[in-house]
């Protein structure tokens, strides 16, 4: 039988990725560890609370004792865990390095001792940097341009080391911007939806020309369990969907889908060292049998849905202290 260890679980795609995993392999069981940060809600997950294929547990990726303690009761590990905004990291870049990297680092010693069957990394189109023209493929160079996307390399060139060094049987997805359900409204899209259905203003970064291949976070955890099941020992595998949007095309369709005026792209101060375009080649996973199943402009307008039948979800998190940091960081662009 599977035993997961599946760490941040509580956040937008760890949930998403343990509801996939229960509804398509009833026989399994899954341990969640998550440290409930700000993005970390345990209302994701809340109707698994008391299935007895699952277990909740409160804790940090790097308390060693903790993580070794839990690794004799899995065979599959795969971390989700880190700080996962851009800005945030920009503005303190303290926590992604401890978690982004340090905590990959524990996990891995713990996967090591123990013995694993799987260790999958989840890591990020970001860790290629910008790209004008063309697509990445797994192969090339990593230039990662923040300090988020340069703590993703750390950990991802960390876990292939473990593959080479100690034959540990890891797999590394570096998928591109995911959109859906349960996303911290923080990102682009979950949060120019929440504001939209608040009738607030949308704060569009630079002249909001910067492109993004969105994949809708379902499609994504279909690529993510293909890897984990068929992906070579070692490898890197780019998940992208080749939906390219610039970021006022998707400002424009969610004002549509909201019923409000383009009244309300208000734009602002650009983020700092702002990558213009994300892009991959996905050819590689391809061949492994994934393609996305999701039409763009349709989940889209599924997730506008969602956000606007589940206010009780993310109105509580646009409050308290994500309002004060929302304030303190961005009151000058608002
Ligand atoms: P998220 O911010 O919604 O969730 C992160 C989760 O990790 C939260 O539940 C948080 O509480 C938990 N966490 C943070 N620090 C921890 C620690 N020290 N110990 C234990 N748990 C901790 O992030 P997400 O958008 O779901 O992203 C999940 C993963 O996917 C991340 O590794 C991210 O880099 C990667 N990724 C995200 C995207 C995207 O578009 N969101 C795209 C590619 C890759
Ligand atoms: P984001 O969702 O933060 O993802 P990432 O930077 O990791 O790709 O941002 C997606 C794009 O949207 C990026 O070009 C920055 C831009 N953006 C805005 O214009 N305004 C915002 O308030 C946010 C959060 C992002």
């Amino acid at each position: 039988m599977k035993k997961y260890l599946i760490t941040g679980g509580a956040g937008f795609i760890g949930s998403n990725f343990i509801r996939y995993l229960f509804s398509t392999y009833p026989d399994i069981r899954i341990v969640n560890l998550d440290k409930l940060t700000y993005a970390g809600n345990l209302d994701n997950l809340k109707d698994f609370e008391h299935d007895s294929r699952y277990r909740f547990v409160h804790g940090d990726i790097c308390d060693a004792g903790l993580v070794d303690s839990l690794m004799p009761d899995v065979n599959v590990v795969v971390n989700f865990a880190a700080e996962s905004h851009v800005d945030r990291s920009i503005g303190s870049p303290d926590e992604f390095i401890k978690t982004d990297i340090f905590g990959c680092f524990v996990l891995l010693e713990a996967a090591r001792k123990h013995g694993v069957d799987r260790f999958m990394q989840i890591s990020t189109d970001e860790v290629y940097g910008s790209i004008e023209n063309g697509r990445f493929s797994e192969t090339d160079a990593l230039m990662p341009s923040s300090p988020y996307s340069a703590s993703k390399a750390g950990a991802d060139r960390l876990v292939y080391s473990y593959y080479v060094t100690y034959k540990l049987p890891v797999v590394i997805p570096r998928s591109s911007n995911n959109f859906g359900p349960y996303q911290f409204p923080e990102k682009l899209i979950s949060l120019f939806i929440t504001n939209a259905l608040d009738e607030k203003a949308l704060p569009i970064y630079g002249d909001g020309r910067n492109v993004r291949d969105w994949l809708y976070v379902m499609d994504n955890c279909e690529a993510l369990d293909l890897i984990l099941n068929k992906g070579r020992d070692g490898e890197v595998y780019n998940v992208g969907a080749g939906n390219e949007k610039m970021n006022i095309d998707i400002t424009t369709q969610i004002l549509r889908d909201t019923g409000n005026s383009e009244a309300l792209m208000t734009y602002v101060e650009d983020r700092k060292g702002h990558d213009r375009r994300y892009a991959l080649d996905i050819g590689k996973i391809t061949s492994l049998g994934w393609t996305p199943r999701h039409n763009f402009e349709s989940a889209l307008s599924e997730t506008v849905a969602w956000y606007r039948d589940n206010r009780w979800w993310w109105e509580k998190l646009k409050s308290g202290e994500y309002l004060e940091y929302y304030q303190n960081h961005y009151k000058r662009k608002l």
